[in-house]
């Protein structure tokens, strides 16, 4: 395992990823019944920008530092806000030093009766987020490899939540993981939100995931994609996309009103772009 997520902390997939998570969260705290996420690849939780490894790639500069400022502004500034809270928590004034990954972001959205579990198979990340939640009653974490957590921790107890798959790929064959991990979680726990994080590098292997998805025979799947460039195969990263499965209602429109604006801000150059599609309908 020699992926490490201090060299991409903030970067434009974190910020795409971090408020598609927000978004679910916050609609599923519209329910006063108690919920839980199972962040299976939660990496160490919280980054700091100003690190060796945040520094080399200097990615957040065009990610979460093109958010940040100019403020954002309509629908957009009060879509991206429970995310953009959360960032602005961890930082003293305006600037911005420290980032939240997906487990500090969840937990800082949590109410006391929801809960998050948090599973990284990195020993020193896994480290890591355990004294970040010591002592923290509603988070769990576990060292562990989170392909397992897609089996034997679902349904959870409060058979509400999310399940978020935020893969490193770096071994051949992620995509092929993730839609069968989907496949085997969906047949425990249908009812579940998923979101399945994925980088776009060659278009090909994209549409095959996306046909494996379709003949997985679940309803209710939505590939949402988005590219802060003309996606070149094999280049540097351009693009990423979440598969969100049984997304919350609101999802699409919010997505319709945000991802104008974060193309916008976080655009390199030309052929930024984003979609957002319904891969199988509500009932199959
Ligand atoms: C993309 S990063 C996660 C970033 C995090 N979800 C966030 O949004 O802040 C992927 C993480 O998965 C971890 N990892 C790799 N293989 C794993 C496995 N089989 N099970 C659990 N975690 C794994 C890596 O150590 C890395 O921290």
């Amino acid at each position: 395992m020699n992926y490490r997520h201090a060299f991409h902390a903030g970067n434009f997939a974190d910020v795409f990823k971090h408020i598609i998570v927000a978004r679910i969260v916050e609609y599923l705290k519209q329910k006063p019944a108690a919920f839980r996420v199972i962040d299976t690849h939660a990496g160490p939780g919280f980054y700091d920008l100003t690190s060796d490894e945040a520094q080399r790639t200097g990615e957040w500069t065009g990610g979460v530092g093109r958010i940040v400022s100019p403020a954002l502004a309509g629908d957009a500034a009060a879509l991206a806000a429970p995310w953009l809270d959360a960032v602005r928590r961890v930082n003293d004034g305006d600037g911005i030093q420290y980032y939240p990954g997906s487990p500090a972001l969840v937990r800082a959205l949590l109410r006391p009766q929801d809960r998050l579990t948090a599973i990284e198979l990195h020993p020193v990340d896994a480290d890591t987020l355990r004294k970040r939640f010591e002592g923290d009653f509603q988070t769990r974490v576990i060292e562990l490899d989170g392909w397992l957590a897609l089996g034997a921790h679902l349904p959870p107890k409060e058979k509400r939540g999310l399940v978020l798959v935020d893969p490193p790929f770096e071994k051949e064959g992620e995509f092929e993981r993730l839609a069968d991990g989907l496949k085997k979680a969906h047949q425990r726990w249908p009812g579940g939100v998923y979101a399945l994080w994925y980088p776009i590098k060659d278009a090909r292997a994209h549409a095959r995931f996306r046909d494996r998805l379709v003949e997985a025979a679940i309803p209710k799947i939505v590939d949402v994609t988005f590219f802060i460039r003309a996606h070149v195969d094999g280049g540097p990263l351009d693009g990423c996309g979440m598969v969100v499965v049984n997304p919350p209602y609101p999802l699409e429109a919010e997505l319709a009103a945000l991802l104008p604006v974060l193309r916008d801000r976080m655009a390199d150059g030309t052929g930024a772009t984003f979609d957002v599609a319904r891969l199988t309908p509500e009932r199959l």
